[in-house]
Parts: C-alpha cells; sequence; structure tokens
C-alpha cells in the first residue's frame, strides 16, 4: 500500500481499497521504482489469461454436449461414463479456479497459466476418451 498525506501534513499508510491499477499515485510513487510500466504488464498477463480462459470454456462447451450425448446414446458403460466424468471434473476445477479469482492472473501469474494448462490438457484428454 502507498502513502499518503493528510491536510494536517501527517504521512499515513492509504488503506483506500482498490486495484493498483486505478491508483496513479500509488504507481508513480511506489510500483515504478521497480515496475517500468506495470499497467502494461499487468494488462498483458490479464489479456493472455482471458483469452486462454475464454477458449478453455469453448472447449468445457463441447466436453459437456459430448458427454451428454453419450449418456443419451447408451453406447457407454457407466465406468466408460465415469471414467470421462472423472477428467471433465478435474479439467472444470482447474478453470473454475482461475475464472473466480478475480485478478485475471494479475496475482500470481505462474499459477494461473499452470492451472490453464491443466485444464487445457485435461480437456483435450476427456476428448479423446469418447468412442
Ligand atoms: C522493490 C521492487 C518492487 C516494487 C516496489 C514493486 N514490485 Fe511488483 N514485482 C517485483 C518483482 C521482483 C516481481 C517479480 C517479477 C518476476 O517474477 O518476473 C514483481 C511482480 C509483480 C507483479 C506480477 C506478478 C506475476 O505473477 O507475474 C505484479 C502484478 C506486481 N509486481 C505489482 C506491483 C504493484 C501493484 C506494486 C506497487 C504497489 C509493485 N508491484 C511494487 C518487484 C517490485
Amino acid at each position: 500500500m502507498g502513502t499518503a498525506v493528510s491536510e494536517t501534513g501527517v504521512t499515513y499508510v492509504n488503506h483506500e481499497w482498490t486495484s493498483p491499477l486505478e491508483n496513479e499515485d500509488l504507481i508513480k510513487n511506489t510500483c515504478s521504482a521497480c515496475h517500468t510500466d506495470l499497467v502494461a504488464d499487468v494488462k498483458a498477463i490479464q489479456k493472455e489469461a482471458e483469452d486462454r480462459t475464454i477458449a478453455i470454456a469453448d472447449q468445457l462447451v463441447i466436453l459437456t454436449d459430448k458427454l451428454a450425448a453419450a449418456v443419451e446414446s447408451g453406447d457407454y458403460t457407466e465406468d466408460e461414463l465415469n471414467a470421462i466424468r472423472g477428467v471433465h471434473r478435474d479439467a472444470q476445477f482447474y478453470w473454475d479456479f482461475v475464472f473466480v479469482e478475480n485478478s485475471e492472473g494479475a496475482h500470481n501469474s505462474s499459477l494461473t497459466k499452470y492451472c490453464l494448462d491443466q485444464a487445457e490438457a485435461l480437456c483435450k484428454k476427456a476428448l479423446g476418451m469418447f468412442k
């Protein structure tokens, strides 16, 4: 958190809750000591995370549709369906973690990337399990 100066000249730690990206003073006075262009860097991290989140969501929709069709078809044993369901749930879990995390990868870009990689690989695996 950055510092601010009150009307009476007292310097204090600013507890205003907002995204650092919305706080120009903080970026200018604190973050830019190390980050040359934090706003652009964070936007780039977020764009990559968002683009991948949307792309993998499309795969999850295809997967759930195929799973529903497989159940309807009667061509699969319960064990075969449960195996696909298990992989689908794991893929969904990793995707959900990223989707609800709220910073679009800015707080921990490597964990976000790891979770998206897992979701993507598990989607692919589940899609390969259909007859
Ligand atoms: C003393 C130096 C320093 C200051 C000051 C600093 N940072 Fe950082 N920040 C770092 C370093 C080092 C990294 C890690 C870079 C890496 O791993 O590639 C980092 C990484 C980040 C990341 C990327 C995290 C990720 O997962 O990729 C964000 C976002 C960030 N800082 C935000 C801020 C904000 C907001 C401020 C100001 C309130 C700030 N930083 C101030 C040194 C600093």
